[in-house]
């Protein structure tokens, strides 16, 4: 299987309503199926699950209050995602459950999940950007964006221990195919799907020394949506985690939310994408956090 993106997040809370409300002010979608508490999706038909921080069919936590149980993974047959599982299943127990999707867990104990990806094509008609020599916006105004509904739930960044971290990082490497592109020791490793181009899709980060959600990043248009949905979410009583920025490290323009499920929500943008001959990059010591970021 060639896993394609993250397909779903779930996500273990003891505040479902606040949760809820979150999640509507992010602008995601609520969909059906969330009968033991509530779905999301995103424009390209991503799922992002609340569920019971007590619910006994989720994995065991990883810390304490409300966070990520799993990362469901989408590939691109159910033929290849058998052949997956099937590996996994020499050192590790796997459900398969009535929808097919199977799951286990990794070696930090988050739930992973492997189900066939369903994509969505969502709104693709978003204003070109003008600068001298490359004119891409012709008589067309720009105006406000609008409400801001994310595209694409497009990484995971999950905090692992120092401890096992090879091993952490092994499970996606060797087992799910996933392809480190840039390593920075004393921070952890950034991957892509293998199936995917964006810069990362995941990042196994050890600096914090600690198994926990750090965030999951939401892709939107451009710049101005990464301004106008944080704020919107700032006007709605959410608090900033993270100024605005722009990353060292693939390159993507960001803005933070605390989340009441847990760990941050990243409004990200313009993230760099690569191919197989990119990296992987290894460096002793950490590149700038950001390239710049609002004073
Ligand atoms: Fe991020």
């Amino acid at each position: 299987m060639t896993v394609m993106r993250v397909e779903r997040v779930v996500y273990g809370v003891p505040n479902l309503e606040e949760c809820v409300r979150f999640f509507t002010d992010f602008g995601l979608d609520p969909v059906d199926g969330g009968e033991n508490g509530a779905r999301f999706a995103t424009q390209t038909g991503q799922v992002l699950e609340l569920r019971d921080v007590d619910d006994p069919s989720l994995p065991p936590p990883v810390q304490s209050g409300p966070t990520l149980r799993e990362i469901v993974w989408g590939g691109d047959s159910q033929e290849s995602l058998d052949k997956l599982a099937t590996n996994l299943l020499s050192d590790r127990s796997i459900y398969t459950d009535a929808d097919g999707v199977a799951h286990t867990t990794d070696e930090t104990g988050f739930g992973v999940g492997l189900a066939v990806s369903q994509p969505v094509t969502g709104r693709t008609n978003f204003p070109g950007s003008n600068r001298s020599g490359n004119v891409n916006r012709w008589n067309d105004p720009l105006a406000h964006p609008g409400r801001v509904k994310p595209l694409r739930l497009c990484h995971v960044a999950l905090d692992i221990k120092k401890e096992g971290k090879e091993e952490a990082v092994a499970f996606y490497t060797e087992r799910l195919g996933f392809v480190p592109t840039d390593r920075p020791a004393k921070v952890g490793v950034f991957m892509r799907a293998p199936g995917d181009t964006d810069h990362h899709t995941l990042l196994l980060c050890h600096r914090p020394d600690r198994n926990q959600i750090n965030h999951c990043a939401f892709e939107v248009a451009r710049i101005d949506e990464v301004i106008v949905g944080a704020n919107d979410m700032i006007d709605k009583g959410w608090h900033e985690a993270r100024r605005l920025g722009r990353h060292t490290v693939g390159s993507n323009i960001f803005r933070f939310i605390h989340a009441p499920c847990g760990g941050r929500m990243e409004f990200a943008a313009d993230m760099d994408r690569v191919d197989d001959s990119y990296g992987p990059n290894d460096y002793e010591e950490t590149p700038p956090h950001t390239i710049w970021t609002l004073r």
